[in-house]
């Protein structure tokens, strides 16, 4: 082969052993093999420490370790953390480890092909259903959606200081999970109280929530659904990771209960990707798109698309501004 062909023959292998580097590092995280090794240790110490067949768990670590993960000194004969494994002991990462590599997201690819030939998502075909009932009906996974959901809203929470909430009081976090937000944005708007509205099965996790911050008499937990409509007497709805969960026509029927909830005036802060192509989050952007397409029929918007929905459903689109350092953006928009 010539060189150039050689060169991105490696690079191709690489990437087509994408699931299987998913399924290493989900097992590393699963036998907490970067907890283990914050002290260096030799091969047999970390052994003795898990579960793993030796021999197995030795060749993982050692072709995880060209990859980033793990570094091995043939001078001292010690396994210790290199900064990406180590990187794996954030709550975030290791949430996003631990939901990227379980069974349900695993098998749900399995029918990737055959959903791009279809309007239905990878789910539905897998499963027989969409992710959220799929979810509500095996409580061991939603409490792991749920604890990636948090990780990840408590992780940036400090980003979410550019969420101007300066002229509301009461605020409602449309399907606003175990309601982590709403706790991030009081740090940075002391004066807010408000609600979640969630489905019947998150109600109970948000309410543990504001109880164990002791903040059940700010914030209050609402259940039903948005696709039916979405509570009144609040002015101003936050939505995180909602919209990109959903295609056009859903994301329209959610926008219209939002604004029919809201009066004219009133605020809608959407916190969501935004594809921008000269971002450098383009490549997560589409990464993400992809994985909103295969799991739920959804999909990551531009801004222009963004734009669309809203003056379709009674809104204004005012600013569009990133939560630094991370790749969601405060898109904020008016009720008109
Ligand atoms: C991707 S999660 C985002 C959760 C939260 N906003 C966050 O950013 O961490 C989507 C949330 O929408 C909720 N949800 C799904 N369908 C819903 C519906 N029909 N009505 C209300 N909430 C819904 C789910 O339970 C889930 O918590």
């Amino acid at each position: 082969m010539e060189g150039d062909k050689l060169a991105n023959f490696g690079k191709i292998y690489q990437l087509f052993l994408g699931p299987q580097v998913t399924m290493m590092l989900y097992t590393v995280v699963e036998l907490d093999i970067p907890r283990l090794l914050i002290e260096p240790k030799t091969f047999s110490q970390l052994a003795e420490q898990t579960p793993a067949i030796p021999e197995k768990l030795e060749r993982i670590l050692f072709a995880l370790e060209p990859l980033g993960f793990f570094s091995f000194s043939q001078e001292t004969g010690l396994w210790t953390n290199s900064p990406m494994s180590e990187t794996l002991l954030d709550e975030k990462i290791n949430a996003m480890a631990r939901w990227l590599g379980n069974p349900f997201e695993i098998e749900m690819l399995t029918k990737f092909p055959e959903s791009v030939r279809q309007h239905v998502s990878a789910t539905e075909l897998r499963f027989g259903c969409h992710s959220f009932e799929y979810l509500a009906a095996h409580p061991d996974l939603l409490e792991t959606f749920q604890n990636t959901m948090r990780a990840v809203t408590k992780i940036f929470g400090d980003g979410y200081k550019i969420v101007d909430l300066s002229s509301a009081n009461r605020v409602l976090d449309v399907g606003g999970g175990d309601g982590s937000l709403l706790i991030e944005l009081l740090k940075w708007n002391p004066h807010i109280s408000g609600a979640v509205y969630e489905l019947e099965e998150v109600k109970s996790k948000a309410e543990k929530n504001f109880t164990d911050h002791n903040l059940q008499e700010k914030f209050s937990v609402i259940s039903g659904s948005f696709l039916n409509s979405v509570p009144e007497g609040f002015d101003c709805i936050v939505m995180k990771h909602i919209l990109h969960d959903w295609d056009d026509e859903n994301s329209k029927k959610i926008l219209q209960n939002c604004r029919r909830a809201l009066e004219a005036g009133k605020q809608l802060k959407i916190i969501d990707n935004v594809i921008i192509r000269s971002s450098d989050h383009y490549l997560y952007a589409r990464m993400a798109d992809i994985h909103m397409m295969a799991i739920l029929n959804g999909k990551e918007r531009s801004k222009e698309q963004l734009e669309a929905l809203l003056n379709e459903t009674g809104f204004r689109l005012d600013s569009v501004d990133q939560i630094k350092p991370i790749q969601d953006f405060v898109v904020s928009a008016t009720a008109i």
